[in-house]
């Protein structure tokens, strides 16, 4: 039997409704039906998904009367480029698709970003829904719409905002994701704890085990509280102009990682940890964060089993990477900064002293 719980993202009339819960694939088609004026979907996967969930999402869609093309993708974020985005507009115009048909991401964020990017600059715009099956895009990347793809210079540097119809995440689908994925989805969930709600931070102190595990009503509870903060921060900030930057927690320093070391060493949320415990660093030599704060983000990380180190690499090499950060304005990055646990800040006058010097901390040996 399906359990749901259904959230608003109130973006005036492009809002959307995110649902969340296990066992909802099932009801994917009638829940998509109603957003869509077209009669198909393109269903973008790759090669790892598709032979997991393809099925059961087509038959989905296929019962509410949907026409599906299935477009199966190379898996990595290596692949989260042109070339990649090239294949799927292939598949599109061959199909005839138009305007009034739909695309549907069903995988990770990489697939998700890339399926929204296609949806926001195909024919100008189609409309596309998220059927995210990793625990990272379920509490971040599918919600919000950001799209984009990779640059060599740089991470998710081309790109655009263009919002999905329908969010719909079934925590039955984490079961068969790869333990090193789960532990990656769990920096963007400790991110949350330290950006906005300290109770949370303490319930994933006290409840770990468990999440990990994927005991569902626990999940389901880390799952709705995620995605209520994140709804919360895009709706009142859908362009980044403000709040939503706190959600940025850690990419600066670990999209550094992420360009230096090719895309494929670290996982994203590998190197969002690794950055949340640079900026950590930086915010305590500061005086932004109590240290025994500094130490409980730093605990909370370890045992998630995620890294609090950096990879051995010059510093010069982490500033110049860093210098392609989306943040910088006028030239200066802007640091995102937990002051403690529930609470960070934007801060854009930081010495650079003060960030070697944290880098060079945080430098394995
Ligand atoms: P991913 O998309 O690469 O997925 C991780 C791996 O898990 C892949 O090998 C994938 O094929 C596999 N997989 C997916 N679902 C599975 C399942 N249920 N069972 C078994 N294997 C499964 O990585 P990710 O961590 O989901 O996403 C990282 C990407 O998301 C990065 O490119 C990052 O920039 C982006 N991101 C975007 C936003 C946003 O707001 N748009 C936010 C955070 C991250
Ligand atoms: N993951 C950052 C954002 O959606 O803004």
């Amino acid at each position: 039997m399906s359990q749901e719980t259904i959230l608003e993202l109130d973006l005036g009339p492009r809002s959307y409704a995110l649902h969340i819960g296990s066992g909802l694939l099932a009801g994917l088609g009638e829940r998509l039906r109603p957003k869509v004026k077209g009669g198909r979907v393109a269903v973008i996967t790759n090669e790892t998904v598709a032979p997991l969930y393809l099925e059961p999402v087509t038959c989905a869609l296929r019962d509410s009367g949907f026409a599906v093309l299935p477009v199966i993708l190379p898996d990595g974020e290596s692949h989260k480029h042109w070339g990649t985005l090239q294949t799927i507009f292939d598949h599109l115009i061959e199909g005839r698709f138009e305007r009034s048909d739909a695309l549907l991401a069903l995988g990770g964020g990489v697939i998700g970003d890339m399926t929204g990017f296609a949806a926001a600059s195909y024919l100008r715009g189609v409309a596309f829904a998220q059927v995210p099956t990793t625990l990272l895009a379920q509490v971040d990347a599918s919600v919000g719409g950001k799209t984009g793809i990779n640059h060599r210079l740089g991470k998710n540097l081309i790109g655009a905002f263009h919002q999905p119809c329908l969010v719909l995440m079934d925590v039955e689908t984490l079961r068969t994701l790869p333990e090193r994925e789960r532990l990656a989805g769990m920096a963007e969930v400790i991110k949350y704890g330290i950006i906005r709600d300290a109770g949370l931070f303490s319930l994933l102190e006290e409840r770990l085990e468990a999440i990990l595990a994927l005991e569902t009503a626990t999940l389901t509870r880390v799952l709705r509280t995620c995605c209520a903060i994140k709804a919360e921060i895009v709706a009142a900030d859908e362009r980044e102009h403000g709040t939503r930057a706190l959600l940025n927690l850690g990419h600066t320093f670990g999209h550094a990682i992420e360009a230096l070391t090719g895309y494929d060493a670290w996982l994203h949320g590998e190197a969002v940890a690794a950055g949340m415990a640079v900026a950590t660093r930086l915010a305590e030599s500061l005086g932004l964060c109590d240290p025994a704060d500094a130490t409980r983000i730093r605990n909370l990380l370890t045992r998630a089993g995620l890294p609090v180190t950096i990879p051995a690499r010059p510093v010069a090499e982490y500033l110049e990477a860093m210098s392609h950060d989306k943040k910088v304005a006028s030239g200066k990055i802007r640091y995102v900064l937990p002051e403690g646990i529930g609470k960070a800040s934007v801060q854009g006058e930081i010495p650079a002293a003060a960030v070697e010097a944290a880098l060079a901390a945080a430098i394995s040996c």
